[in-house]
This record gives structure tokens, C-alpha cells and sequence, in this order.
């Protein structure tokens, strides 16, 4: 057996690197070319509820997904829910490893169905990106918080698929959050989806918001709170953000990470590098001397610290007063 090997969200993975959501992971050639490469797993592109709400013709005034707006108009990715369940059935029969489904949501109510249905189509799990831009001024961040816990009960309860829920990392309590969201149903965490870059034209006004990849210096936010959570809110953890290599990859592991999700170091490379990557892994692990990467996962995770509070408070104390 490969050292590499590993399973998330129940399913069997030949190593832990997952093709995140991307467009990337938006037709069947790409998918196709990632498998060759040696992917563990793909999530599809995200379905966005208001997709879903477009196709029914009732779609509200506002896109309620900042990025709703950069993944659709700017990318053109357009696949509308019946071409979604198209996308899940023609990667499963052509492809041999897990296919995660991927959705965008607002609220409950539409996923239902479509929950019902992306299980039906042969998708093997669910990802759930509850990534939300909160823009209403009268709103708590207490009420903010229910609204998507209700979200994740509602998709359990219509779904047995296992499900995975992606965040962004503005949460002021997240160990107290990821308790309620295992509490809710959820299976794994996706620390963290990157939200697009907001700017605008000084002339014109004009928003041009677009996608930024991110950079090989991304990943400490996700370390960190995987490193904290692991073994400790009851859920999986799959890192996402800033992991363009096999050094940061077996970082996140090493913190806790159950998988590793890469997209942007496909888009700043190609496709071919993960190749590579899966090969300087076990370039690593040998000269760690881990013959199974099993043994890896937690070794430096915040909960088996002598020293926990190195992980928080300190650290950062330190680094200003420049004691080493
Ligand atoms: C072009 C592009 C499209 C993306 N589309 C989605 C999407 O549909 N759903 C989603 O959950 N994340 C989406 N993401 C976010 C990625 O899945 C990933 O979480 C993010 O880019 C951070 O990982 P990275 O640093 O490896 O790029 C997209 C990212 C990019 C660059």
C-alpha cells in the first residue's frame, strides 16, 4: 500500500490531495487530466443557489454571493442545475476517484431537492460552501451564525451523503462554531475558502472584483486553526488555501488535516505539477522518516503540544518584543 494513502469523508483516497472547487473542476477533460495527474479526489465546481433560483425564474434583486458574481458573470460558469447532475454522472463513469459535489448556498430551502438529487447522480460526497458575506446592518452575528447551522440541519437532513462545510476564517469563535456545525451534521471543515478580491476603478467607480489566486505564503491561517481543532470539534479537516506544495501539504497534515485542497498553484503552474507534488511528499515522508502518512497526521497538532500555548497568544507576544 502506498504511504500516501488515507481516507476522508469516509471515502477511500490514494493520497490526500483533493483538486478543490474551481473551474478547474468544471468539465469532464480537466477533470479527466487532474484524475491522470494523480489526484485523491475533486470537488466539482460549485452550483450556486442562485443558479438554482435562475433556472426556477426566481431570481430576488440582488445576487446574494458576493462571488456569486465573479464565478458567474466573469467566468462564464454558467452550468445550470441539470447540467450540474450531467457533470456529476459523466465524472463518475469516467473517472476512478471520489467526486465531491460542490454547493453554494444562501439558506436551506432550495438544497432539498437538489441535495436528493446530486446523491442520486453518484456523487460520492457533499461540499457545502456557507461562505457568506454578511451585508445587512441590522443582522447579529449570533442570528448570522443560526441562519447557517439551520442551513447544515436542513441539507442533513435531506442528504445522506457525508458533507463536508467550507468556511471563510472571519469567525470570532470558530472552535465554539465548528462544535455547532458537527453538532448540525457535518462531517469535515474546509479550512478556508479565499473570498474574491473587491476593488474598484478610481475613475469610473466601476467594481472589478475578480478572482485572486493565492500565493505559496497563504497558508498559515489555515495551519493554525487546523492545528487548534484538530481531534477536538469532532470533525474531519480538509486544509484549503495557500498550499501550492508538498512541503506546506505535509504541514497541513502534520497539523491535522485529514485532505489538502489545491487550486490556485493549477492555475499559476498547470495541472502536471501535481505530479510532483505527490512526488516530493514522499520524497519528505522518507526523509521524515514516516512510512505512512497516517503516522503523520496530528503529530503537531495544537492538542499534543507540551507547549499549547505556542500556538496562540505567545507566539505573537514574542514576535513583538523580538525575545526568540
Ligand atoms: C477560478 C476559481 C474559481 C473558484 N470557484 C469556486 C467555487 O465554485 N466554489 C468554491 O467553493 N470555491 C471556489 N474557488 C475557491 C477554491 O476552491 C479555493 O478554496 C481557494 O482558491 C483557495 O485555495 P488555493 O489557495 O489553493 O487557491 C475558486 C477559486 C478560483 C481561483
Amino acid at each position: 500500500m502506498s504511504k500516501l494513502h488515507t481516507s476522508y469523508l469516509g471515502l477511500k483516497l490514494k493520497n490526500p490531495l483533493i483538486v478543490s472547487s474551481s473551474s478547474l473542476t468544471s468539465n469532464i477533460e480537466s477533470i479527466e487530466k487532474l484524475a491522470d495527474a494523480g489526484a485523491g479526489a475533486v470537488v466539482l465546481k460549485s452550483l450556486f443557489e442562485e443558479q438554482i433560483q435562475a433556472e426556477t425564474n426566481e431570481m430576488g434583486e440582488t445576487l446574494s454571493h458576493a462571488e456569486a458574481y465573479d464565478y458567474i458573470e466573469q467566468m462564464g460558469m454558467s452550468l445550470g442545475p441539470a447540467q450540474y447532475l450531467e457533470l456529476v454522472r459523466e465524472s463518475k463513469s469516467r473517472v476512478d476517484i471520489p467526486v465531491i459535489a460542490s454547493l453554494n448556498c444562501v439558506d436551506g430551502k432550495w438544497w432539498k431537492e437538489y441535495a436528493v438529487q446530486l446523491d442520486s447522480a453518484g456523487a460520492d460526497a457533499l461540499e457545502v460552501n456557507l461562505s457568506l458575506m454578511p451585508r445587512r446592518f441590522d443582522q447579529k452575528s449570533g442570528d448570522l451564525e443560526k441562519e447557517l447551522i439551520h442551513t447544515v440541519e436542513t441539507i442533513r437532513k435531506h442528504s445522506s451523503l457525508p458533507l463536508a462545510i467550507k468556511l471563510g476564517p472571519y469567525f470570532t469563535s470558530l472552535p465554539e462554531f465548528a462544535t455547532r456545525l458537527q453538532k448540525a451534521g457535518a462531517d469535515a471543515l474546509v479550512l478556508f475558502n479565499r473570498f474574491y478580491q473587491f476593488d474598484f476603478d478610481l475613475s469610473t467607480g466601476q467594481p472589478k472584483g475578480r478572482v485572486s489566486l493565492s500565493s505559496p505564503e497563504d497558508y498559515h491561517q489555515a495551519l493554525r486553526w487546523i492545528s487548534i481543532l484538530f481531534d477536538r470539534a469532532g470533525v474531519e479537516l480538509a486544509a484549503s488555501t495557500g498550499v501550492h506544495n508538498a512541503e506546506t501539504a505535509l504541514k497541513m497534515i502534520a497539523a491535522g488535516a485529514d485532505a489538502v485542497q489545491l487550486c490556485s498553484v493549477f492555475y499559476r503552474n498547470n495541472t502536471q505539477i501535481l505530479e510532483s507534488i505527490l512526488r516530493d511528499m514522499e520524497v519528505q515522508l522518507d526523509s521524515l522518516g514516516v512510512s505512512d502518512i497516517q503516522d503523520l497526521k496530528g503529530r503537531y497538532a495544537q492538542k499534543r503540544s507540551e507547549k499549547p500555548e505556542s500556538y496562540e497568544r505567545l507566539q505573537y507576544i514574542k514576535a513583538l518584543t523580538g525575545l526568540s
